[in-house]
């Protein structure tokens, strides 16, 4: 668990080392309907000032060097809340890429979304394949939305997908290993990057939620009590600091 404190913030940016940025980080935005109680307002004003955070940590992100920035916008299981919220989450994306594409080609970044798209309401649906269009050509920081995303679902989809393989002769069975599994997966688009180095859960919960169960196998995971709307690209750069200072030996032994 991290709290920050101002010193601290300023001890992290200090030592933040600019040659050993996390090439993919994936963040689970968690908090935003905590920091709206605690200011006697709607969970949706949490939701709006989580959005406008978005914007700056993508800026943030890029600007470090962050080759990958996944975050988790939507749920597989996050149908289960009032259809007042989950409206307002459905209409996001269509706000957030209205007002911030003009800056997302300035900063070069490529938008990509992952999740059940079918299953989204039209505009959301559109305003994902817009942003996506509009964006293809961009070479710099993928910004990688999971949205109306789940790893079971994910897993279970893969399994499908290749078992219908093997059935029609074009997958030989023991032929699958991690890679062919990998290649089934949402993140095949990122390929060598589709595993996070860095998950990052802000608002003090210390649980995956369904996210990239089988991406995370190696992961640094660092929590944060920041609410996401409270979120900086100082507890960015601090949680990439704490990140820096993990030994990462994948299984083996450190060098
Ligand atoms: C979790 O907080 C947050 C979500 C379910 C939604 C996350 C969405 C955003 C941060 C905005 C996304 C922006 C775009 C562009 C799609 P919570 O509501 O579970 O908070 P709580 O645990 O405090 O109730």
């Amino acid at each position: 668990m991290t709290s920050f404190t101002m010193e601290e913030f300023l001890l992290a940016n200090q030592s933040l080392d600019p040659t050993r940025i996390p090439a993919h980080v994936a963040i689970i935005m968690d908090g935003n309907g905590r920091w709206a109680k605690a200011r006697h307002l709607p969970r949706v004003a949490g939701h709006k000032q989580g959005m406008e955070v978005v914007k700056t940590i993508t800026k943030a992100a890029s600007r470090l060097g962050i080759k990958v920035l996944t975050l988790y916008a939507f749920s597989t299981e996050n149908w289960k809340r009032p259809t007042s919220e989950v409206s307002y989450l459905m209409r996001l994306p269509v706000d957030f890429f209205g007002t911030f594409m003009p800056e997302l080609i300035q900063e070069n970044v490529r938008v990509q979304v992952m999740g059940e798209l079918d299953a989204l309401p039209a505009k959301t649906r559109q305003a994902a394949d817009d942003a996506m269009a509009d964006t293809a050509q961009n070479t710099g920081m993928i910004l990688n939305f999971a949205l109306n995303y789940g790893a079971r679902d994910e897993l279970v989809q893969a399994a499908r997908s290749m078992a219908q393989e093997a059935k029609e002769g074009q997958l030989d069975p023991t032929s699958i290993d991690a890679q062919v599994v990998a290649d089934h997966l949402m993140t095949r688009h990122l390929g060598a990057l589709a595993d996070p180095d860095l998950l990052i859960r802000s608002s003090g919960e210390e649980r995956l939620s369904n996210f990239l169960l089988w991406q995370l196998a190696y992961s640094e995971l660092v929590f944060t009590d920041t609410y996401w709307p409270d979120f900086t690209g100082a507890v960015l750069e601090s949680c990439i600091v704490e990140y820096q200072a993990r030994d990462r030996r994948f299984g083996g032994l450190t060098s």
